[in-house]
C-alpha cells in the first residue's frame, strides 16, 4: 500500500524515509547508546530493580557521594573535554559510566544511556573478560577490562536459526504478561511501536561467572599505585567456588533479581554479619566477648575504601542510666579494636584521602569469612543490661564532617545488627 502511494507521489527520497524512517531511527543507534527505558517496555520487573539499584546512580550526574569526588578530582559532568590533573580521559568513566567512555566523552548529559551509568546495555553488551592488568602492567579498569560486543548477551540465549513458535512469545517472566521477543534477529511491534531487532547471544561463560563483574570490582589504585577499592583481591580463593551473583542476584519472582544491594543497602548489610554477645559475671567485672562473623568471601566492609563499621557497647542499669560504654561518642581513639576500616595514608603517615594517599595503614577490617572475638570487662555493679550495636557508615567520619552538603541518610550511622545480655 505505502510503496503504491510513493509511486503515485513520485517522490522516492521522501518516501524512502517515509517507508524505513521510524525503523533506521532507532535501527541505526549503536547498541551502547540504547537506554534503560527501552528494555523497561518488556522487563518492567527487573528495570525496577535496576533503577532503584546503585548502579542505576553510578553516574557523576546520579549519585551525589561519587558526583562529590568527580567534581573535586575531574570537574563537570556537563561538560566536554574533561581531564584528569596528568591530561587524560577521566578512568572514573570506565567504571561509573562505561557507556560515555566507550564514546570518549565526558559530557554525561548527552545521551540517556550514559547519564544512567551502569545500564541494561553497560553489563549486557560485556563479552570476554580479559582481566584489570593489560600486557605492560598498566591496570586496564572497567570497560577496558572487556571485549564488548554488539550484540547483546545473555545468560542462556535462544535458538535462533529454527526457532519455533514458542520462542517468538517467551514471556518476560516479569509481570505475567507475554511480550513479543525483539532478541531472535527480527524487528517486533509492541503496543502499535516497532521495536528495532536486538540480537543476543547465549555467553554463560561471563554472564554466569564472576567475570561479569570483575571488571569493576576487582581492584582499583590511585595515581600513587595504592589499592582504593579491591573487592576482587579480596575475595577469598579456597575451595567454596561462590559467585558475587548467588548473593547480589538472588532469585526473586522467578528472575535474577538486579537490586544488587552493597552498602546503601540496609537488607543487605543486616544479613552480612553474625554478631553475638555474651557477658559473664566473674567477681566484680562483667566478662564480655563479642563475637563478628563475616558470612561474605570479600571484606566487611568491603568496597570503597571509606566504608567503615564500628561497635558501639553500653551497660545500663534498671533505669536506662549508661554506667559504661566502650567510647564516649565514635571509639577510633579510645577503642580502636571497635573500629573496622581500611587506613590510607601519606608520606607522613597521616590519615589521607584516596586521591592523595601514598600507602596502606592498618587494614582492620573483617576478612573473607573471619571470625573475630573483642574482649571487654565491664565494672558490674547495678548493670541490668550490657547491649552490643553495630554501625555502618558510607564515609569516615571527617568527611561527614567535610561533605555538609550531603543528604542526611547517606551520612547518618546505619544500625546493622544488635545483640543484649540481661541480669
Ligand atoms: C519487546 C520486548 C522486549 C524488549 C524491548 C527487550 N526485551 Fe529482552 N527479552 C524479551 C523476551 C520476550 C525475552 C525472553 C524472556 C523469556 O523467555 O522469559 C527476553 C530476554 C532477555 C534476556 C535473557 C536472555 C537469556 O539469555 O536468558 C536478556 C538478558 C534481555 N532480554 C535483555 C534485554 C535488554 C538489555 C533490553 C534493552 C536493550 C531488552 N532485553 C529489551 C523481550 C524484550
Ligand atoms: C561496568 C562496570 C560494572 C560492572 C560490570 C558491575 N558493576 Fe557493580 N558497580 C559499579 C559501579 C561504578 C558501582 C558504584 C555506583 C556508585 O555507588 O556510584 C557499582 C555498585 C555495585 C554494588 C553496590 C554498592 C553499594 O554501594 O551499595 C554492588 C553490590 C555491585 N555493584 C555488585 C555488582 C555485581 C554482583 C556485578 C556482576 C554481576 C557488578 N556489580 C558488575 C560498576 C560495575
Ligand atoms: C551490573 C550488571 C547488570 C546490569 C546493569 C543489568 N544486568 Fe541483567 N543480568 C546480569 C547478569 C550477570 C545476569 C545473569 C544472572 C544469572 O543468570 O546468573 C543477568 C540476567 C538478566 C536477565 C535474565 C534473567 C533471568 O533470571 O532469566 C534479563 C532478562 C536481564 N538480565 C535484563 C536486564 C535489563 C532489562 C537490565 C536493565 C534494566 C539489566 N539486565 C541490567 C547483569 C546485569
Ligand atoms: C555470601 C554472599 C556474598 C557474596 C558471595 C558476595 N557478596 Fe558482596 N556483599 C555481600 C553483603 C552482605 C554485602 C554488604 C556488606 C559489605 O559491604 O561487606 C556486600 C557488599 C558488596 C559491595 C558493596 C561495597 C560498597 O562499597 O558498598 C560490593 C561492591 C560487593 N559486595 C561486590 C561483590 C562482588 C564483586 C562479589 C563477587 C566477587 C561479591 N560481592 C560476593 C554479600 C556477598
Ligand atoms: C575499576 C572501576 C572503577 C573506577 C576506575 C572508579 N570507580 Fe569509583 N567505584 C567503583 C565501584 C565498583 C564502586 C562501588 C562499590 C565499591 O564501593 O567498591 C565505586 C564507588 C565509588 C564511590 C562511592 C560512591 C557512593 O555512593 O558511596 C566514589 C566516591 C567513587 N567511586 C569515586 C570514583 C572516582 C572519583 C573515580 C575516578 C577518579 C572512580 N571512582 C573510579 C568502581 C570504580
Amino acid at each position: 500500500m505505502r510503496a503504491q502511494v510513493c509511486k503515485f507521489f513520485l517522490l522516492p527520497v521522501f518516501c524512502m524515509l517515509w517507508l524505513f524512517g521510524s525503523f533506521s531511527a532507532i535501527a541505526e543507534t549503536p547498541i551502547h547508546q540504547v537506554s534503560s527505558e527501552t528494555c523497561k517496555a518488556c522487563h518492567k520487573e527487573i528495570y525496577k530493580q535496576w533503577k532503584g539499584s546503585m548502579h542505576a546512580q553510578s553516574s557523576a550526574l546520579n549519585d551525589p557521594i561519587h558526583g562529590t569526588f568527580y567534581g573535586m578530582v575531574m570537574g563537570d559532568p556537563t561538560k566536554e573535554g574533561v581531564k584528569s590533573k596528568k591530561g587524560k580521559y577521566p578512568v572514573c568513566l570506565q567504571c561509573h559510566t562505561p557507556n560515555a567512555a566507550k564514546d570518549k566523552t565526558t559530557k554525561l548529559d548527552a545521551k540517556p544511556a550514559y547519564a544512567e551509568g551502569v545500564n541494561c546495555v553497560a553489563c549486557h553488551t560485556l563479552a570476554e573478560y580479559k582481566g584489570t592488568t593489560g600486557k605492560n602492567g598498566k591496570p586496564t579498569l572497567g570497560l577496558k577490562a572487556y571485549r564488548t560486543s554488539s550484540v547483546l548477551q545473555g545468560p542462556q540465549g535462544f535458538k535462533t536459526e529454527f526457532a519455533v513458535e514458542d520462542d517468538m512469545f517467551g514471556g518476560t517472566a516479569d509481570d505475567g504478561d507475554q511480550k513479543p521477543n525483539p532478541h531472535l534477529g527480527k524487528s517486533v511491534e509492541l503496543d502499535g511501536k516497532t521495536i528495532a531487532s536486538m540480537p543476543m547471544e547465549g555467553n554463560p561463560m561471563l554472564m554466569k561467572t564472576n567475570d561479569a563483574c570483575m571488571g569493576c570490582h576487582d581492584k582499583r589504585s590511585n595515581s600513587f599505585k595504592v589499592p582504593l577499592c579491591a573487592t576482587g583481591d579480596e575475595y577469598f580463593k579456597g575451595k567454596a567456588d561462590v559467585t558475587c551473583t548467588s548473593c547480589h542476584m538472588p532469585i526473586s519472582n522467578g528472575l535474577a533479581n538486579h537490586e544488587m544491594g552493597g552498602g546503601h543497602d540496609i537488607a543487605m548489610l543486616k544479613r552480612s554479619v553474625i554478631f553475638s554477645i555474651s557477658s559473664k559475671k566473674q567477681g566484680d567485672k562483667l566478662n564480655t566477648v563479642v563475637t563478628m562473623k563475616n558470612k561474605q568471601p570479600h571484606s566487611l566492609p568491603t568496597g570503597a575504601p571509606f566504608r567503615n563499621i564500628y561497635l558501639k557497647l553500653t551497660a545500663y542499669d534498671t533505669n536506662g542510666k549508661v554506667l559504661w560504654q566502650n567510647a564516649n561518642g565514635h571509639p577510633a581513639k579510645e577503642d580502636p579494636q571497635a573500629y573496622l576500616m581500611y587506613e590510607l595514608l601519606d608520606d607522613n603517615d597521616v590519615h589521607a584521602a584516596p586521591p592523595m594517599a601514598k600507602k596502606l595503614g592498618p587494614d582492620t577490617r573483617l576478612k573473607a569469612f573471619e571470625t573475630r572475638h573483642l574482649t571487654y570487662s565491664i565494672p558490674a555493679k547495678n548493670v541490668a543490661l550490657v547491649r552490643g550495636e553495630l554501625f555502618y557508615n558510607l564515609l569516615w567520619p571527617e568527611l561527614v564532617k567535610k561533605f555538609t552538603k550531603l543528604p542526611k541518610d547517606l551520612t547518618a550511622p546505619m544500625p546493622m545488627a544488635m545483640s543484649e545480655v540481661k541480669f
